[in-house]
């Protein structure tokens, strides 16, 4: 079975937690830029984040270039700077994915990500622990 990680970063936060989901389910992490949509993929985790009040125009751009006879099920992953914004990056990213016709994991995965001088010191280890654990988790559900 085929698992694949994506992910769109500007300022590295959502990238740490996509190189730990990749460690755990033993693939590499690939940008959105490197992500071949022509791939047959059983699991595909797919990160973002939020700038300026909406998702990355260049991710939402991607995900409506996916195929969705190609991809079995896509898992949401995300960084905030704010606890209480920790759904609105995974919200829109699975909308675009149910939009696209690809299901998506029932779970997800958000932590705290550094920004200005919020979140600072994040992903931390313990995140990236639970990165990991969420990682383990989707594959043994949805890859196997
Ligand atoms: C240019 C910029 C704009 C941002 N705008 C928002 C925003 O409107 N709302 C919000 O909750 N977080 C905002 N953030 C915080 C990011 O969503 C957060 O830091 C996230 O972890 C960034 O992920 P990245 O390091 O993978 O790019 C912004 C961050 C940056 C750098």
């Amino acid at each position: 079975m085929n698992t694949a990680v994506t992910f769109f970063s500007r300022t590295g936060n959502t990238k740490k937690i996509a190189q730990a989901i990749a460690e755990a389910a033993c693939c590499t992490a690939q940008d959105i830029a490197a992500f071949d949509v022509q791939d047959t993929v059983d699991l595909l985790f797919i990160g973002g984040a939020i700038y300026g009040g909406a998702l990355e125009p260049s991710l939402a751009e991607f995900i409506a270039r996916l195929n969705p006879e190609k991809i079995g099920r896509a898992a949401v992953f995300s960084t905030s700077a704010s606890k209480t914004r920790y759904g609105v990056a995974v919200n829109l990213i699975r909308n675009a994915l149910k939009d696209r016709g690809i299901p998506t994991a029932d779970d997800s995965f958000c932590c705290r990500g550094k920004f200005l001088f919020m979140g600072r010191k994040h992903p931390n280890d313990a995140d990236l622990g639970d990165a990991k654990q969420f990682a383990v988790s989707m594959t043994g559900r949805y890859s196997q």
